[in-house]
């Protein structure tokens, strides 16, 4: 049976291949996705979140606008990779579906208190949304099977020495959701610099022939001069999909279970995701932390997935 998922997102170049995945498997069964402030605007994330399910051809999932800022912080949009609009490159077709009214927060309990089943909550984005559900529903996290969170790094950062974007973002919300109890997966920039846009997963996708694929050709070569110039990375790393994939094929991505805790109150540090894989600081493992993927059969599950797309 398909696994039930929520998608919450920032789309962002690398949350549309996240949603095309999640929306063409056989194996999840995507039942609405929420957009939050991070890439982009939020603006820009649910109107982007629109076009590529429109282009798509995805049907019958709701998407609904959500926080437009950080819990505490300020939002800072990842402009300089993902562009003003947040979904940089390509002309966007004007989208046919509207979003839905609900808020997220609103179609997250109301996808949950319908699902009749407990529903994977897959979050790709700064975890703002998801941080401001438990605080306003907490009776109902016991409906949420686990989150599995694109976000952090067991090393280096990627928009300060130590921090990750989506836990630099908003590392209040990262702490709050860890901080629920729930099952936790952190899929961090360790395992998703290994999902590099090649010139070979160019000229794969290029060959699937729909327009999905031929969009997002155009937007990979964006994101990789993007990528190029301001991580000095020609082959940028696709890494929300990363996320989808472990939930889709459990075995492709492999993870320890582990203490993770969030860097709240660094002048340097604030937002980096502290991965004791030591176990020195004697605490409680608290998430699943990702520490390998099988590259290749990512790749062909991310193919698949737009093949059968329109
Ligand atoms: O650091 C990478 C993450 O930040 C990805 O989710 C990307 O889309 C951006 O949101
Ligand atoms: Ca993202």
């Amino acid at each position: 049976m398909p696994t039930p998922v929520i998608l919450d997102c920032d789309p962002g170049h690398d949350d549309v291949f996240a949603i095309w995945l999640a929306a063409g498997d056989p194996e999840i069964d995507l039942r609405a996705i929420t957009t939050v402030g991070g890439n982009g605007k939020l603006a820009h994330t649910t109107y982007n979140a629109r076009v590529v399910t429109d282009l798509a051809g995805i049907a019958g999932v709701p998407i609904s606008a959500g926080a437009d800022s950080p819990m505490v912080r300020l939002l800072a949009p990842a402009e300089w990779i993902h562009g003003d609009n947040a979904l940089g490159g390509p002309e966007l077709p004007q989208p046919a579906v509207a979003a839905d009214p609900r808020t997220a927060v609103e179609l997250i309990r109301d996808t949950l208190d319908e699902a009749g089943q407990p529903v994977t909550i897959v979050a790709t984005g700064p975890l703002t949304n998801i941080g401001m559900f438990a605080r306003i529903h907490p009776d109902r996290l016991p409906l949420i099977k686990e989150i599995v969170w694109m976000g952090g790094s067991t090393g280096r950062g990627n928009v300060t020495p130590y921090a990750e974007f989506n836990a630099w973002t908003d590392p209040e919300a990262a702490a709050m959701v860890l901080g629920t109890g729930l099952p936790f997966t952190m899929i961090g920039l360790n395992v998703t610099h290994q999902v590099l846009v090649t010139p070979g997963v160019m000229s794969r996708l290029g060959a699937i022939g729909n327009r999905t694929a031929a969009f997002g050709v155009e937007l990979l070569n964006y994101f990789n001069s993007t990528y190029e110039t301001d991580q000095g990375m020609p082959q940028a790393p696709l890494h929300d999909p990363v996320a989808v994939a472990l939930v889709a094929r459990p075995g492709l991505v492999s993870t320890v279970r582990t203490r993770l805790d969030i860097e709240l109150r660094g002048t340097e540090t604030a937002g980096a995701t502290s991965v004791d894989l030591l176990g020195k600081l004697k605490r409680p493992p608290n998430a699943s932390v990702a520490t390998g993927v099988d590259i290749e059969g990512f790749w062909g599950l991310v193919e698949d997935a737009i093949r059968a797309l329109a």
